[in-house]
């Protein structure tokens, strides 16, 4: 599939992210960057898969910066750094170009390996994996879990969309693991089942992670529930700032 011309990405997803970004999207970006700012790393950042960084909060990426710390970016759209630029000018990020899944995703293993500190934050991208390579995506999916052992790292990503609008504009907050189905239905989706909304095939991530979820309009209509994962890594993670809700 092309970078340039895909469903998880490209074009399309430039022209919609400069249409959207500082109106339809901005709740979910703000409420990104307050469940980010638990996660300033001590060392360098790597950004995976953030096309033009449309749902990432300038306020947080300045921190990073202003920390004196390095941010690398990967991504296999040649777009993304320019789209980047015109989203995040202050940002001075060092651009890799990769497919992320091909090959068992040989190329992040490569790219982690160079950067032995760095802390990882998935960009929306887990949750559109699939979509984008669908014969790769097994075998990249398959081995995500112990490249990450060791490692800092924190992932938003779609867990399902649709056309229903949620009943809760309030993020869900899970210390106890993954929330279930029912979890989530009963507080965003009051009077729908989870069978009349499209579940995101998401790889299977290492235990013990912290959970938060919100809702997103990608376009006027069209819902994406997102699941942010913070792992845990070897130093503990500084607690973040959402707001705690239980159902
Ligand atoms: C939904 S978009 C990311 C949204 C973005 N994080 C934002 O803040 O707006 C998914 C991204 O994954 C990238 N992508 C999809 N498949 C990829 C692959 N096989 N290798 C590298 N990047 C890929 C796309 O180019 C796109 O930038």
């Amino acid at each position: 599939m092309s970078p340039i011309l895909n469903q998880a990405g490209g074009l399309r997803y430039h022209f919609r992210g400069i249409r959207h970004r500082s109106r339809l999207w901005q709740p979910f970006r703000k409420a990104v960057g307050r469940w980010l700012a638990g996660f300033c790393p001590s060392g360098p950042l790597l950004l995976v898969a953030p096309s033009g960084g449309y749902c990432l909060d300038p306020g947080w990426l300045s921190q990073v910066q202003e920390g004196g710390r390095a941010i690398h970016a990967v991504d296999w759209d040649p777009l993304a750094p320019w789209f980047f630029g015109l989203s995040h000018p202050r940002a001075s990020v060092h651009w890799h170009r990769a497919d992320l899944i091909a090959g068992g995703g040989k190329e992040l293993e490569r790219l982690l390996a160079s950067l032995p500190d760095a802390r990882v934050l998935f960009c929306n991208f887990l949750g559109q994996a699939e979509l984008a390579s669908p014969r790769e995506y097994p075998a990249f999916a398959a081995r995500l879990s112990s490249q990450l052992q060791g490692r800092i790292w924190a992932s938003f990503h779609d867990r399902y969309s649709g056309q229903i609008r949620p009943s809760s504009l309030e993020p869900f907050e899970s210390t106890a693991g993954r929330a279930s189905p029912e979890e989530l239905m009963q507080h965003f989706y009051r009077h729908s089942r989870s069978g009349e909304l499209n579940e995101h095939t998401l790889p299977l991530l290492p235990e013990g992670a912290h959970h938060c979820y919100w809702q997103w309009e990608l376009r006027p209509g069209v819902f994406h529930l997102i699941e942010g994962v913070r792992g845990l890594g070897p130093d503990p993670l500084v607690a973040g700032t959402v707001p705690v809700t239980h159902s």
